[in-house]
């Protein structure tokens, strides 16, 4: 990965590869944390964080679902985030902010450990690959199911949850496709291991609803508004299998992914196997929001302010 000089921690910024926790950590035994992805592009307005404040929001509520009380104010995770990437010099980047019990306390009643606090950036590339946003991807519907309610908090980004999306990664890569679809416990189409996806027949865009077990993303809530201001008619309804199969095209969108045509679902073609006129229009609306080309969609931008870029050549500011 792309190394970069400063990490956040626990309200400090400490060098890269000084940024340590113990083995006993509590998280990295029982998955006991919560996190966010995150992105910062060089926008027409300078660096900017998208949506910044909705993935703060998330975070703390993901915490709070677990128990997990989040020692610092929304107003300093955020402040320190843009801090931190002026700092490391960056001008886009890929944002992790994460919320774990640490060292202190083992045992599954996790009430007495620590809760930590750390946020780090670097840069990081379109996560299915440029490729794959140009062409599209091919996916497979995995043969394990999205975590269900009944067990876990889907709704929650919490770190022991992504096991179940590493299962269906792994199992979709070893039989040669590039992204996972997951099904929910009910046998409904969910998400892909990481984006959420949408499908298009006869003009019209269906995406899975949050009965669903679906993590509500945030890519999905801006491009379900993008499509709608686009006048497409956007439907949030249970999808079955084979519409996957049926479909004139899908797409799926996350914030590490982006937004990405799918091509192929268990190679079966979709509509003519390439990425079709919808999804094209959606996805570079889309970048042109994440990138403020879109002057209506410049206030899903926090904005990395100059002067901070300014601070950190002067020495006081350097770790
Ligand atoms: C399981 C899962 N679903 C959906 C998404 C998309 O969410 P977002 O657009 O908020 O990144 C992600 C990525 O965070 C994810 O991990």
């Amino acid at each position: 990965m792309n190394q970069a000089d400063l990490i956040w921690m626990n309200g400090e910024f400490v060098p890269w590869e000084d940024a340590k926790v113990h083995v006993l950590t509590h998280g990295l035994h029982y998955g006991t944390g919560v996190f966010e992805g995150v992105r910062c592009y060089d926008t027409e307005i300078g660096p900017a964080v998208f949506r910044h404040t909705d993935h703060i929001d998330r975070l703390y509520k993901s915490a709070e679902l677990y128990y997990m009380p989040i020692p610092f104010e929304r107003e300093q995770i955020r402040s320190s985030t843009l801090e931190l990437i002026a700092r490391n010099g960056l001008r886009s980047c890929y944002i992790r902010p994460l919320v774990f019990r640490g060292y202190g306390q083992m045992g599954l009643f996790p009430l007495e450990a620590p809760v930590d606090v750390t946020v780090a950036v670097w840069e990081w590339g379109a996560y299915l690959g440029d490729e794959g946003k140009q062409k599209g991807v091919r996916a497979k519907v995995s043969s394990w199911r999205r975590i269900s309610p009944d067990s876990l908090i889907p709704h929650a980004k919490a770190s022991g949850q992504y096991l179940n999306s590493v299962l269906a990664k792994i199992e979709s890569h070893k039989a040669g496709y590039e992204e996972a679809i997951l099904l929910d416990d009910k046998g409904h189409v969910c998400e892909g291991s990481g984006e959420n996806i949408f499908i298009v027949r006869e003009g019209v865009v269906y995406t899975p609803p949050q009965t669903a077990s679906i993590l509500d993303g945030i890519s999905r809530k801006a491009i379900i508004q993008i499509m709608r201001d686009m006048g497409i008619d956007v439907v949030e309804r249970d999808i079955a299998r084979a519409e996957l199969y049926l479909a004139d095209e899908l797409f799926c969108c996350g914030t590490a992914a982006e937004c990405v045509p799918i091509r192929e679902v268990d190679d079966h073609a979709v509509g003519a196997g390439q990425p079709g006129e919808l999804t094209r229009a959606v996805q570079s609306a889309f970048e042109d929001a994440l990138h403020g080309r879109t002057e209506r969609y410049r206030e899903w931008l926090d904005p990395v302010p100059v002067e901070l870029y300014e601070a950190a050549q002067t020495s006081d500011l350097v770790a």
